[in-house]
């Protein structure tokens, strides 16, 4: 449904971009430079600017506490999912979405930046996460379009970050991409069962895509002409294809499927522009974006309150994993003794 391919084209004309001044050593800068713009790959032990890490580490620590907190609206519902099978699936999916957050967190240790730090800035509330996750899901028609839409959306964005040129976030990347596709599929697949169901399933599958539609274009991140780190992330061949660019691709593929889904997309001035040979559409509420994404949007008090409330409780886990690894790294050094 969505590509797997890696063959996407960047945004034209990013490599013109002027490289970032550095106070830090010339030759090594040239260097890394010159990777890049050879479109190689850098390595953690390879020498980096500390802008590239700092832009790095906040794009890793975005995307990974997305994963963790993605895990939350549709965890609600493992326990009301309308079937065995469903609940396997679903049980499944938000087990694979903490998997995401764990290969990102590792990705920002090789960074230099702990876990645990990341974790400090969730549970502050100064790390930024994804705005769609502090919408509500209301029904089980909503689980359905979360797999559709939302992860259909983290897929488009995330494909090309398959060929990000820091190395382990790229290689994570290819396998988040994936699992993300099954997601999309398993809620697709099951939207279409819903669309074959009673007047009442066919509403609940339109309700939640009317609440649901607008709040994924915004997932791409703010327009290209209003988003700060786009530019210099794209030099860098971190983002290979800017914000606005990806929503287009995700409303001119996900037409075609709401098309055959039976619904009708919320936007009174989606149409096929044949000049573009693309869809245009209508205006993105950017306020309540952005008061979303500050803290203020209807969930993010409780997304982050039962974050921590988790974290709290999971603490007996971690140290009792961490005595029985002491235990045994005592034990083996006495047998090698
Ligand atoms: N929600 C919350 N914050 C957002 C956002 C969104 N939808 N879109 C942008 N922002 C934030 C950025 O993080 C940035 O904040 P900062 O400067 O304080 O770090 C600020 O708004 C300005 O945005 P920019 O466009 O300048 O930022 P970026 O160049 O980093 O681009 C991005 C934003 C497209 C989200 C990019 O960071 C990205 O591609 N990230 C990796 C993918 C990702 O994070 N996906 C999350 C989606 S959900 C998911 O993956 C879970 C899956 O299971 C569904």
């Amino acid at each position: 449904m969505y590509t797997q391919s890696f063959n996407v084209q960047d945004t034209p004309g990013t490599k013109a971009v002027a490289s970032v001044p550095s106070k830090e050593d010339p030759a090594l800068q040239a260097a890394f430079d010159t990777r890049i713009d050879a479109d190689g790959r850098i390595e953690p032990q390879d020498w980096m600017p500390d802008a590239y890490r700092k832009t790095l580490v906040r794009q890793i620590s975005q995307h990974a506490h997305s994963e963790i907190v993605g895990m939350l609206p549709e965890g609600n519902w493992i326990s009301r999912a309308p079937s065995l099978k469903r609940k396997a699936i679903l049980i499944a999916k938000v087990q694979d979405e903490g998997g995401h957050g764990l290969y990102l967190y590792s990705a920002a240790e090789t960074l230099g930046t702990s876990r645990d730090q990341m974790l400090e800035g969730l549970h502050s509330g100064r790390a930024k996460y994804s705005s769609i996750f502090n919408y509500p899901t209301l029904t089980w028609a909503d689980v359905g379009v979360v797999g559709w839409l939302v992860d259909g959306a983290a897929i488009m964005n995330q494909v090309p970050l398959c060929r990000c040129s820091y190395g382990p976030y790229a290689r994570a990347m290819v396998r988040v991409c994936k699992e993300e596709s099954f997601h999309q599929r398993q809620g697709y697949e099951a939207l279409l069962v819903m669309m074959t169901g009673t007047e009442e399933q066919k509403a609940m599958v339109q309700d939640a895509v009317n609440r649901f539609w607008w709040k994924c274009l915004a997932m791409f991140g703010p327009p290209d002409a209003d988003s700060p780190n786009s530019v210099q992330g794209m030099r860098w061949g971190i983002k290979r294809i800017s914000n606005d660019d990806l929503r287009q691709k995700f409303i001119d593929a996900t037409v075609p499927q709401a098309k055959v889904l039976g619904v009708t997309l919320p936007d009174p001035d989606l149409k096929w522009n044949e000049e573009r040979q693309h869809y245009d559409y209508g205006q993105i509420d950017w306020d309540e974006f952005w008061a979303t994404v500050n803290g203020n949007g209807p969930c993010n008090k409780e997304r982050l309150a039962t974050r921590v409330k988790a974290y709290r409780e999971g603490e007996w886990v971690r140290d009792a994993a961490m005595a029985h690894a002491r235990k045994q790294q005592e034990r083996s050094m006495k047998e090698a003794a």
